[in-house]
């Protein structure tokens, strides 16, 4: 056999720095704690019950009770900030889905207990959307067969207004309407609520990652898609297009959502804007991991968080996870 000549790699040798788990800990540029995390949560129209979704395990509908009790013991986890959705009482779903700005509807509810029970030691953060509560299914008013933009802005300013009144601290419009955070903001001002801050759902692209979250939150469209206003997911210069756009309308946050699939957006819209950046690790996200782990075919432990910290590696400040009661609980951090 030929005699090899191997090169060594002499003077410089990043290994030394990952000897030890002390000098890897010491070097880490990234960092996940409790306070980046947002939960959240689908709140049923009743005082009590527990109705587990299927398709993501560990994961129920609560009625208001439960969801006090619940948010309770993850603030001992160190979960301070949640993300609420709602369900509408049965037969309440209308074309226009006024139940979503109804004073007595379950996330309207269930802020003014949170807020009465934790004050300010928890951030309540709403989902404002019609898409739980119009009979179609369609995040927007519909007009000749379309998703109708400007007719859209009054139930969604109506119903961020309620959270308002209620007394969430951030509404987050997840409705891709254009000009919805300019009117929200508008709104808000108007009637006084000039500290509560938007949330917007930026870059929020058309997504099969949506699935276990539309059986939740009984939101599944009831005809067609929402392509005409969730993004295409070919596209990131629209992202951050979108984000500035939400930036000049007077959003205080913004987002990319799903976060797995779309790391290069996060690090885009990173760079492109000097608001806090959450991402949502959406339902199919979370579901993929469980099923897998279910199998045994994945170590969940390790997986998530590996996916945690690919999110705030790639730029996100927050991330709204549905993993993040079994990561502190479990300690896999
Ligand atoms: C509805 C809404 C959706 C999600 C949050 N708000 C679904 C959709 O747009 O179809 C997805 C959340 C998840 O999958 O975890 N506006
Ligand atoms: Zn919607």
């Amino acid at each position: 056999m030929r005699k090899l000549k191997i090169t060594l790699p002499g003077r410089v040798r990043p290994r030394r720095l990952r000897q030890t788990q002390s000098m890897r800990d010491l070097t880490a540029e990234t960092h996940l704690e409790a306070n980046q995390f947002i939960l959240p949560h689908f709140v049923l129209p009743t005082k009590k019950g527990e109705k587990p979704i299927p398709s993501m395990p560990g994961i129920s509908l609560m009625g208001i009770e439960n969801l006090l009790k619940q948010v309770e013991s993850d603030l001992d986890l160190g979960i301070r900030s949640v993300l609420l959705f709602g369900q509408t009482a049965e037969g309440t779903k209308s074309p226009e889905g006024e139940s979503a700005a109804d004073p007595d509807g379950a996330v309207q509810q269930a802020v003014g207990h949170l807020k009465r029970m934790f004050g300010d030691d928890l951030v309540v953060i709403t989902d404002v959307c019609l898409c739980s509560y119009t009979d179609h299914g369609h995040c927007g008013l519909i007009k000749d067969n379309q998703v109708d933009n400007d007719s859209s802005l009054r139930p969604l300013v109506e119903t961020a207004l309620s959270h308002a009144h209620a007394g969430a601290d951030v509404v987050a419009p997840s409705d891709m309407m254009d000009g919805r955070v300019a009117a929200i903001r508008d709104g808000l001002d108007d009637s006084g609520f000039q500290n509560v801050a938007i949330l917007a759902y930026s870059a929020k692209y058309a997504s099969a990652y949506y699935g276990p979250f539309r059986d939740a939150a009984d939101s599944a469209p009831a005809y067609g898609d929402r392509q005409s206003y969730q993004m295409d997911p070919r596209n990131i210069f629209e992202a951050i297009r979108e984000t500035e756009l939400d930036e000049q309308e007077g959003a205080d946050m913004v987002m990319v959502k799903p976060a797995l699939a779309y790391l290069d957006v996060i690090s885009a819209v990173r760079s492109a804007t000097m608001l806090p950046l959450s991402a949502y690790n959406v339902s199919g996200e979370y579901a993929a991991v469980k099923a897998a782990a279910e199998k045994g075919w994945l170590e969940e432990s390790k997986v998530v968080r590996e996916n945690l910290i690919a999110i705030r590696r790639a730029g996100a400040d927050q991330i709204i996870t549905y993993h993040c009661r079994d990561a502190l609980q479990k300690k896999w951090l």
